[in-house]
């Protein structure tokens, strides 16, 4: 808990100084990661680190980490980033922009399968006309 707490009191300094570092390179974009935990939802504005850094990068920026379809849209409506990238749920979806197209609901990821070797988990997952 502590190093938690003070990880955050000197995140934004330092990670604010390299960002803003960064604008002189002239890259073609930044994409940050929220941080994470296995709890990490991005259903409440406030845990999003990214507006911060928003402020100070001056070029294209993307946000991954935790985002629901609802959290994207916010943050894209919000000018809070360019873009937003998804990683779990386009694991266990396949179809992931047809169910957020339609509304549907998402296959949850199975989290026992992530970083190994092999198809299970990563080609099996059923697609949106299978469950619905
Ligand atoms: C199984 C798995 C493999 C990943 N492999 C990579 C990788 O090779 N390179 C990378 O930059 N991020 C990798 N990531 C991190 C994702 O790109 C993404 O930053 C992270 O999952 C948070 O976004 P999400 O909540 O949408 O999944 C991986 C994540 C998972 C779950």
């Amino acid at each position: 808990m502590l190093t938690l707490l003070i990880s955050l009191l000197w995140m934004e300094p330092i990670y604010g100084y390299i960002i803003d570092k960064l604008n002189g390179y002239n890259l073609a974009y930044l994409h940050l990661s929220e941080m994470m935990s296995p709890e990490t939802r991005l259903d409440k504005p406030e845990k999003s680190t990214v507006p911060f850094y928003r402020k100070i990068f001056n070029d294209t920026l993307i946000s991954c980490g935790g985002h629901s379809l609802e959290s994207a849209t916010r943050m894209l409506e919000n000018n809070e980033a360019d873009l937003i990238a998804f990683g779990k749920p386009f694991i266990s979806n396949p179809d992931l922009v047809e169910r957020f197209r339609q509304g549907a609901p998402l296959n949850e990821p199975d989290k026992s399968t992530f970083y190994h070797g092999g198809a299970k988990g990563y080609l099996d997952y059923p697609l949106m006309e299978q469950v619905i």
